[in-house]
């Protein structure tokens, strides 16, 4: 979708050229930035009690009186902040799908534009025109909805084309993760994952390195090597680097958890919902998604994105449970359950880490079903033993509308992950699992600042709307521009 930021005083709202033209209100909806035609429009609608004054309400007006547009959309937000204009947004576009318009415009009318508002609009624009198409033909074509003008008054429009910006950034990254994810496991395999960072290099002019099983044996990678010596699929373990800051400068590191199948292995999984387990690649998706908007937005940081794919399958040469593995880190660990394979990939990514003396390392996995039982779909669990980390990825995910929610590290959630025969466990008891997971890693990243996100929850939508969200891309875009100052 082309984006673009039309500077328009709204005293002119009722000329502007589009085929729909979205009036978001909020606050009076008796007192809105908008012209006497659309005032009057407005005011009939609420008079006749077809617009509501309630959030996510919206009403659609045919070829309407006085107005240029062949469409007038008035949508109701709860308030003028960007997470309630993405929603009214979100609402109004999903009534519009069916039609033809092409061209959209949109005006915000409870009060000023602001950059996180513009930034909102994009964001729901572009969810609204996502479909998933390349294993299902029969999808029809993409959305008619092509275009989109952003209405801003003079002194607006600066802070508008700054969000829009940002907007289309984070929504490149955003598609291509939940396009890389929603791909199934036969299609995204390791080296499909691998292709794509070499396509994104090139792209973008990243650099690009793909390490094969026998480099990751040359370092010592017991662990992830344990997980993938269960299937007939090529393990790959991926290094991006995005150079745009100065040579002096410490990089930030984001580790994604790349399962591209997750059977349990051995400790095989129930059959039900299993097809799901495609998406347990959703933390290297959104590493791949975060260096697209890298990409777009180009940042003057450095960046490394550590993908360690492979998939976790049952057979005669799986690993089992009770066999102990050495990781790169030469710590042993008893692989008490197969299922709990994605730490055992993330742990060896986290020393090879080391290497890049690192200002931070950020590692993305959906994890454990323990932190879906915990926080649900809306909030991703971050742990962090470092507060100033902790705290910028919590706001950062606050501005990209992409929440997370900080959870403990408390050394007593430790004891569960003795074991008798190794270093450690690779799993505790049932009770806190997505803590104890966390606490697993831990012990992989004494030598830098290091943050983990456990996207189990948000990284993919269950049921009729089943479908990868692109999640946590804007809060880890957001968390890398805000280092970039
Ligand atoms: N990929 C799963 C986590 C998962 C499960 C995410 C369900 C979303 C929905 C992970 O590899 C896993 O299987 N974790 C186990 C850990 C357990 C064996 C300690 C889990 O959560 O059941
Ligand atoms: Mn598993
Ligand atoms: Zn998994």
């Amino acid at each position: 979708m082309d984006f673009r930021v039309h500077v328009q005083n709204p005293d002119k709202l009722s000329q502007t050229a589009a085929d729909a033209l979205l009036v978001v209100l909020w606050g009076d909806l008796k007192k809105q930035r908008v012209d006497a035609p659309v005032a009057g429009l407005l005011a009939d609608a609420l008079a006749a009690g077809d617009l509501q004054a309630k959030a996510g309400r919206a009403l659609y007006l045919h070829r309407p009186a006085g107005v240029k547009a062949k469409r007038l959309v008035f949508a109701v937000a709860a308030d003028g902040g960007a997470k309630a204009v993405r929603a009214a947004v979100a609402a109004a576009l999903g009534g519009l799908k069916g039609l033809g318009a092409k061209q959209l415009a949109v005006g915000l009318s409870g009060g000023a534009l602001d950059a996180a508002q513009a930034e909102a609009v994009v964001a729901a624009a572009a969810d609204a025109t996502y479909l998933y198409r390349h294993t299902k033909p029969s999808a029809g074509p993409a959305p008619a909805l092509a275009g989109m003008t952003l209405l801003a008054a003079k002194d607006e429009a600066a802070a508008a084309r700054a969000g829009v910006a940002r907007g289309q950034g984070v929504a490149a990254g955003v598609t291509l993760a939940r396009e890389c994810a929603n791909r199934p496991a036969n299609h995204c395999t390791p080296s499909f994952l691998a292709a794509e960072a070499r396509k994104l290099a090139k792209a973008h002019g990243f650099k690009v390195q793909v390490l094969d099983r026998k480099d990751c044996e040359k370092l010592g990678m017991g662990s992830f090597l344990a997980v993938a010596q269960g299937s007939d699929e090529p393990l790959k373990f991926i290094v991006l680097r995005h150079d745009g800051g100065p040579k002096t400068q410490a990089p930030v590191v984001l580790v994604g958890k790349g399962i591209t199948f997750d059977t349990g292995g051995i400790s095989i999984k129930p059959s039900a919902e299993m097809d799901e387990m495609k998406f347990d690649m959703g933390g290297a998706a959104s590493v791949l998604g975060t260096f697209r908007a890298l990409g777009e937005l180009k940042p003057k940081l450095n960046v490394i994105g550590l993908i360690p794919a492979c998939e976790n399958m049952p057979s005669g040469r799986a690993v089992k449970p009770g066999d102990v593995v050495t990781s790169m880190s030469g710590q042993t660990i008893e692989v008490l359950n197969t299922d709990a394979e994605g730490r055992l990939i993330l742990c060896d990514a986290l020393t090879y880490a080391e290497r890049f003396k690192p200002a931070a390392v950020i590692d993305i996995a959906t994890l454990t079903g323990a932190c879906v039982i915990a926080l649900g779909a809306h909030r991703s669990g971050l742990f962090s033993p470092d507060d100033q980390l902790a705290e910028a990825l919590l706001a950062a995910g606050a501005a990209g509308l992409d929440a997370a929610w900080r959870m403990p590290l408390d050394e007593e959630y430790d004891e569960a992950l003795k074991s008798n025969f190794a270093d450690m466990g690779n799993v505790g008891g049932r009770a806190g699992g997505a803590i104890t997971a966390a606490m697993f890693l831990k012990k992989f990243t004494a030598k830098y600042p290091w943050a983990h996100l456990d996207i189990a929850g948000t990284a993919w939508k269950s049921g009729a709307a089943k479908g990868a969200t692109g999640r946590p891309v804007p809060l880890l875009t957001h968390y890398l521009l805000s280092r970039a100052g």
